[in-house]
């Protein structure tokens, strides 16, 4: 690529990092969850929310379970500030539920935020102004301690401001652009602040170190958010926090090993909405602690649902493979994956597991809503003999027998190869039905009775078949009622083969039972076929699966 030498590091990493945070390899408890889909996610949709759709998405995010949601910058826009005058006049925000708004650290801009918030009970006020070398020199055009004149100014009057206000206040302060701050510098400016606000354990602060742009590697950022936690003032009555947007595609990393290095809360989206490439997405930070067996303490068990409900207000879409909520998450169309995915079931069944361990399911698609055979066992031409008899097994009472499985595997493969495209469950079960269950042509059984010939000696089968239009009729004798018909059925067909398989297996059908069977012959060539019956009766069943069979054999 052209252009590479354009470009440089913009982060400071911290020098001689101690990465305690490296020795943890998990995280054991879900951080303080602050949604900042209505103010971050907001800003960043094409058409803004109106007024109604973010009271909808308020609800939504108040039943997923977060305690703390940013519902806006009330002084940057009238729908904000209506906004949040309509949450607390109407009474709309339950008791455990803290709001978050946004301000600058501009006079008016401060005032108008607490008027916003007259009447609310539990409110974060989140000041911010942006600290890095590129903003300081560029945009400000500001040395650092004129940097530092702003944080100070915006810390006070949040203070004086509070002190008239009704209800619990408490504030967050985030140096913007921490990324591409110097450590020292980020320290610096949240340590003049903080002693401002004078934080204790009932008041405490929270210091927020966003990601506003992602520069370097997760573990540079895990050292800055240490280093951070090291040298801030007052460390014990402080609640970190971390803002990571997605710029490098690491927000996840970023929060992970953010929250290892001594972070207590996150700040994201729902599925990862946001400036640019987005914030971190909640739902796959709050999942992958729930695939480590630790409670998110959010509730995503019916995550289709709530991309329906996402998709519709905010006009986005769930890209198909995004981590737990994209539609092909958990689908397994290979035929080996398949395979080990239906074996994996079995196994937890024979096992009665307590943990869930199963190939190539980080997690039981259940716990999020999805259906296993809809959503996880998908058939296409790359699929295998393992995912059609699963579907065929689980979706239709069809146990095979496993010699059939290739054969029919086979045959799917074709189907969907020739229609170039996946199957649905009922295509494939139709596309079985049509190859294998109850054929009757070109020869059909009209009547069969039996006669016991003594205890040892087996059974007399009167056969009466249709042949091409010709009724036939003859006797003949077996060890069983099917090889007494199907011996006579060679006779009269003059046909060779030897029935090698025989099975048979209930299948639940509403209230009534019905006998599934399935029959296998090798005809003189040693070629296999196949043959299925369905009937309330079981020697029905059979014989039906025989003459499947053999209709096959003639019609091969
Ligand atoms: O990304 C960012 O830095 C922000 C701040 C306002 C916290 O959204
Ligand atoms: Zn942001």
């Amino acid at each position: 690529m052209k252009n590479f030498e354009k470009y440089t590091k913009q982060y400071f990493p911290v020098k001689n990092a101690p990465m305690r945070w490296t020795q943890k390899d998990y995280v054991d408890h879900a951080p303080i969850w602050c949604s900042v889909d209505l103010r971050d996610g907001n800003q960043a949709l094409i058409n803004p929310m109106t007024l109604e759709q973010k009271l909808e998405f308020f609800k939504h995010l108040v039943k997923i379970g977060f305690k703390e949601i940013e519902v806006g910058f009330p002084a940057a826009s009238e729908t904000e500030y209506e906004f949040c005058r309509a949450l607390i006049e109407q009474n709309l925000i339950p008791d455990d539920v803290t709001i978050q708004v946004l301000t600058q650290s501009r006079e008016h801009i401060i005032k108008k935020t607490f008027e916003a918030l007259d009447g609310a009970k539990n409110v974060i006020v989140h000041l911010y102004n942006s600290t890095s070398v590129s903003q300081r020199e560029q945009v400000f055009r500001k040395e650092k301690n004129e940097i530092i004149d702003i944080a100070v100014m915006g810390a006070e009057l949040c203070k004086k401001y509070r002190e008239t206000a009704k209800g619990n206040y408490y504030f967050e302060y985030s140096p913007e652009s921490f990324t591409g701050t110097e450590p020292e510098f980020a320290v610096e400016i949240c340590n003049k602040v903080i002693e401002i606000w004078e934080p204790t354990p009932d008041s405490k602060v929270i210091i927020n170190l966003p990601v506003t742009v992602s520069h370097s590697m997760p573990h540079v950022y895990a050292n800055q958010v240490e280093y951070m936690c090291d040298n801030l003032l007052n460390r014990e009555n402080l609640i970190i926090s971390l803002h990571p947007h997605n710029d490098r595609g690491c927000a996840v990393a970023d929060s992970e090993m953010g929250l290892l290095a001594g972070a207590d809360r996150i700040e994201g989206t729902l599925f990862g909405n946001g400036e640019r490439t987005g914030n971190v997405d909640i739902v796959t930070l709050a999942m992958n602690m729930f695939s480590q067996g630790v409670d998110p303490q959010l509730n995503f068990e019916n995550l289709p649902e709530i991309v329906k409900h996402y998709e519709e207000i905010t006009d986005m879409t769930v890209y198909d493979r995004q981590p737990y909520s994209g539609k092909l998450v958990f689908a397994a169309f290979s035929g080996s994956h398949q395979d080990a995915i239906a074996k994996g079931m079995n196994w937890r069944k024979e096992k009665n597991c307590q943990h869930w361990t199963v190939p190539y399911l980080p997690i039981d698609p259940e716990d999020v809503g999805r259906v296993y055979e809809a959503d996880v066992i998908r058939i296409n031409s790359q699929s295998g003999k393992g995912g059609v008899n699963y579907i065929l097994e689980n979706q239709f009472g069809i146990s095979m027998p496993k010699n059939m499985w290739e054969t029919v595997g086979y045959m799917i493969k074709q189907v969907s190869d020739d229609a170039h495209r996946e199957l649905q469950p009922s295509e494939v079960y139709d596309a079985f039905e049509k190859h294998y269950i109850n054929i009757k042509a070109p020869v059909k059984l009209k009547e069969a009775h039996y006669k016991q010939l003594g205890e040892e000696n087996g059974i007399e089968a009167d056969v009466t078949v249709e042949y091409n239009g010709n009724v036939i009729n003859k006797q003949g004798q077996g060890n069983g009622r099917l090889n007494a018909v199907s011996d006579t059925l060679k006779e009269m067909l003059g046909v060779e083969y030897v029935l090698h398989t025989y099975t048979e297996n209930a299948m639940e059908e509403k209230a009534s039972s019905k006998a599934v069977s399935y029959v296998g012959i090798k005809d003189a060539n040693g070629k296999n076929f196949w043959g299925v019956g369905i009937a309330t009766d079981i020697i029905d069943s059979s014989l039906r699966a025989l003459f499947s069979a053999v209709n096959n054999m003639i019609n091969a």
